[in-house]
């Protein structure tokens, strides 16, 4: 795993937006792998600004959602598609026909999640998967004692995670008990896996992620088992880390070493 801590939100941000347009440059076909939150609200911003700029090029990308909610369509407030749209896909030179979340309204949520799943391997499989971090560890929506090779599939939501995403719903009763999300052994699957942490709040989660054992009750900790796994922090999201000293030493202020 390679931890890379820069100073503040806004630089770790930036940091994670340059690994993603350094991946769209590098593929003739990138497929990616995307996650909605706020926390990557300003990585968002950022690719929006590398593309105006002409350093981020979507043309050639396709890309899948890790998660929706149960029960919301497209359009509807606090859906992950909505939110999707309004940050990174109505901003870019994206093809909405490539553009891919599940489908939260399907008749059938339990075969969308298969359907999903099928469509991602069809796409040959995710070159880079963004993700997020819960404070109880979860990635997508893998609630702690998910499964850790589990595939895409509906799961319930727990409390503590349906209160931290109320700020999208109109009111606690709009917020949906259910999402379809792709599971640990598919997020696993992805070439590389790129997680962003920021703020105070996640510091415990980020410790038991990188130095705890691998472990359902913390499903990000399965990322111990990636063989490329980058995680980047700010110094707030860092704070409980035991080893903090030598992840500083090898990439100073997150940067890649200069190996003589
Ligand atoms: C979102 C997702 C979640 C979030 C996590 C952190 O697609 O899969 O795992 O990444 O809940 O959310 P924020 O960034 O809002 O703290």
């Amino acid at each position: 795993m390679k931890v890379l801590i820069l100073e503040t939100a806004a630089e770790a941000a930036a940091r994670t937006a340059g690994i993603i347009s350094d991946c769209l440059a590098a593929l003739d076909r990138p497929v990616l792998g995307l996650a909605t939150g706020g926390t990557m609200e300003p990585v968002y911003t950022a690719l929006v600004e590398l593309h105006r700029n002409g350093k981020a090029d979507f043309s050639n990308a396709t890309t899948f959602n890790l998660d929706e909610y149960v029960g919301l369509s497209p359009n509807q407030r606090g859906s992950y598609s909505r939110f999707m749209q309004d940050a990174l896909f109505s901003r870019v030179n994206l093809d909405p026909a490539r553009c891919h979340l599940p489908r939260g309204n399907a008749e059938d949520p339990i075969a969308e999640a298969k359907r999903y799943e099928d469509a991602i391997a069809a796409a040959g499989g995710i070159d880079l998967q963004l993700l997020g971090i819960g404070r109880n560890g979860h990635i997508g929506f893998n609630e702690p004692i998910s499964s850790l090779s589990g595939r895409t599939r509906v799961k319930t939501l727990t409390e503590s995670t349906r209160r931290a995403n109320a700020r999208y719903f109109p009111s606690a009763n709009a917020i949906p008990r259910y999402a379809i999300t792709m599971g640990i052994g598919t997020i696993l699957d992805a070439r590389h896996c790129l997680l962003l942490a920021t703020g105070g709040g996640k510091s415990a989660a980020v410790a038991r992620m990188i130095e705890g054992p691998v472990a359902a009750y913390c499903p990000a900790s399965a990322l111990q088992m990636h063989p490329q796994a980058t995680v980047v922090l700010d110094r707030d999201a860092a704070a409980d880390l035991r080893l903090i000293h030598y992840y500083q030493e090898i990439h100073p202020g997150g940067r890649e070493p200069k190996i003589p």
